[in-house]
């Protein structure tokens, strides 16, 4: 039953996806008020909409949803691969699109000891691992470019959305390893109690997707 006071929490990313999640919701028909564009508020309610949106840092998205403080979530394909939790993938929205890359120098050459910095850590080891190469990987948290550049690194794993990044500091893509885009993920437990509104929710997003083309 879709009671009246079922509320659905929405984990939110803050950050890339953030606008194109929100500009998703008003197409499907959700309301959402203006002033959620700029908010510095981290828990805000609409009942109008029977949600409570909780922004959320995007690789934290996953955390929230698999311990049921979010009910749903948005996030980018790359956070769940890296993540590896347990939700269900509803949706796959279509927005943020983007992909994972290996980037380097032009003059890259085979190294004897190759090292690999990303901030995706199982991702990057997952792929070089099926390539049959042993690299050193590096975490880091930001600014993944700099690595080739300084001498930290001879690759990077990293997204590439325009690559206006690699291009301004001479960087090339080597492999393209998946395509991104930001999914609808749903904590196990809330899609069986909650189905009816998380479902509905689907659809409505779904519709307006497809009519997007
Ligand atoms: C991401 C990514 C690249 C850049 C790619 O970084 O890590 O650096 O965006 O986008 P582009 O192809 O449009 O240039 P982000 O902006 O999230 O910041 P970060 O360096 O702190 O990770």
């Amino acid at each position: 039953m879709n009671s009246d006071k079922e509320i659905l929490k929405v984990a939110m990313p803050k950050g890339r996806i953030y606008k194109q999640a929100l500009k998703l919701f008003r197409e499907a028909g959700i309301p959402i008020p203006g002033d959620f564009d700029d908010t510095r508020k981290l828990i805000i309610e609409q009942p109008e909409a029977k949600m409570e949106f909780i922004m959320a840092k995007p690789v934290d998205v996953p955390t929230f949803v698999e311990y049921g403080v979010a009910d749903i979530g948005i996030v980018g394909k790359d956070v769940l691969m890296e993540e590896d939790k347990d939700v269900y993938e509803l949706l796959d929205l279509g927005i943020a699109k983007c992909r994972m890359s290996v980037i380097g120098l032009p003059d890259w050459k085979p190294t004897i000891q190759p090292r690999v910095a990303t901030k995706y850590p199982s991702v990057a080891s997952a792929y070089f691992r099926e390539q049959g190469q042993q690299v050193e990987v590096i975490k880091l948290n930001g600014s993944i470019e700099l690595a080739p550049l300084i001498g930290l690194a001879d690759r990077i794993v990293d997204m590439v959305e325009t690559g206006q990044t690699l291009r301004e500091n001479g960087l090339i893509e080597m492999e393209t390893i998946f395509g991104i885009t930001s999914r609808l993920i749903a904590n196990r437990v809330s899609y069986r109690m909650k189905n009816d509104s998380i479902q509905s929710l689907c659809d409505r997003l779904q519709e307006t997707i497809a009519t997007k083309g």
